[in-house]
């Protein structure tokens, strides 16, 4: 069996984060997105992984690499002509995939539990497709099954009536008819082709259809807000790792992981779970729960709490930081005591502040 992850789109709800970094390398927790995708597949001991990304994007590769890591084998296919959708992604992997069959994984997705049970279900009961599902209260944003019998009869994506409370979510086990439904399938009305239709076409053509419900925690990372819940999740299972240096008056409360060259220091409390990575500065500040903040990142005189701050972000403003994403080299500084007084901002297309 191989693994295909998705790693393309636009990222466009992230915007700007996305202007400049692709979605599924923005950190959670302070590791890529995309690193929670591959430890999965790894731990089902698949070792070939192909890795959907947009054209022309270098960057993606140079930072995943080849796999090694994870000792998996990743061969990167690039997706031509935009974010054409899902089904087009399986469509342009078929030359990597074969005749063999593949779990296909959306790599914004985040999902706590094992995915091996999905693989052993799908080849016990010789599936031709397996579709993982999570009840949600807003089926509206996803794929939808309609099932009777506890069997699925119809998926349908994005309903405005959905015929029941699952998201078909992101992780997906297939063996080579999806190959024969991408290709016959023709673009919606958006443009895309989309996975649920191919999903419809195996149903249509009496292809076995099954599902598994995901029982723990599974998110679709789409929003700015699902990225701090997948945030909080993951530092949950952060363990106390001190490798920085904590001055004798900063009090660290709870489960707190500090990267190697990173000093605390002056009046400062850590209060977990929180994730600081390697070589930052941290003076005079509290730094909250389901923090996670990235390498060589200096903070003054400020408090954080449930936020994301990227690499090499800048904060010294006195004030108190919540819920909040801090974007790859952001400087945040006080008010000034020059006229005329009032917030400076710099801001980049798509932000969004609250004063
Ligand atoms: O997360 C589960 C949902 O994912 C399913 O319930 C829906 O049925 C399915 O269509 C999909 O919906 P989204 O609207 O969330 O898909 P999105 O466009 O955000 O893309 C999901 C992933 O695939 C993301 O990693 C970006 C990547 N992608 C997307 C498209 C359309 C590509 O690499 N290429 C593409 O052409």
């Amino acid at each position: 069996m191989k693994a295909l992850i998705t790693a393309g789109g636009h990222g466009t709800r992230l915007r700007p984060i996305t202007y400049t970094t692709n979605k599924h390398l923005v950190p959670i927790a302070n590791k890529p997105m995309i690193h929670y995708a591959l430890e999965k597949i790894a731990d089902t001991g698949i070792k070939e992984v192909g890795i959907v990304i947009n054209a022309g994007d270098v960057i993606f590769p140079k930072k995943i690499g080849d796999g090694s890591k994870w000792n998996l084998s990743i061969t990167y296919i690039e997706q031509p002509g935009g974010p054409l959708g899902l089904a087009h992604v399986i469509k342009i992997a078929e030359d990597f995939i074969g005749k063999d069959s593949f779990i296909f994984y959306l790599g914004d997705n985040i999902i706590l539990n094992d995915i091996k049970p999905f693989v052993e279900k799908f080849e016990k009961e010789k599936l031709n497709c397996l579709l993982a599902l999570s009840k949600v209260k807003d089926p509206q944003r996803f794929g939808v099954p309609e099932i009777v019998d506890g069997r699925i009869i119809k998926v349908e994506e994005k309903p405005q009536s959905p015929k029941s409370n699952f998201a078909v979510t992101g992780i997906y086990v297939y063996d080579y008819h999806i190959f024969e439904a991408v290709n016959a399938i023709k673009p919606s009305a958006r443009g895309e082709l989309e996975i649920s239709d191919a999903h419809q076409y195996l149903l249509d053509h009496n292809l076995e259809v099954g599902y598994s419900e995901i029982t723990g925690w599974w998110k679709d990372t789409g929003k700015p807000i699902d990225l701090l819940e997948g945030n909080q999740l993951i530092l949950n299972y952060t363990e106390t790792k001190i490798d920085g240096e904590v001055d004798q008056r900063v009090a660290i409360q709870g489960k707190v992981k500090i990267g190697k060259g990173t000093r605390i220091i002056g009046n400062s409390v850590v209060r977990g779970p929180v994730a600081i990575g390697e070589n930052c500065v941290i003076k005079d500040s509290y730094i909250g729960p389901f923090t996670a903040i990235g390498d060589r990142v200096e903070i003054y005189g400020t408090e954080i709490e449930n936020s994301i701050i990227f690499e090499d972000a800048d904060i010294n403003c006195n004030k108190r930081i919540t819920d909040s994403l801090i974007g790859v080299n952001a400087t945040i500084t006080p008010v000034h005591e020059t006229l005329p007084s009032g917030h400076k901002l710099l801001v980049g297309d798509n932000s969004f502040i609250e004063l």
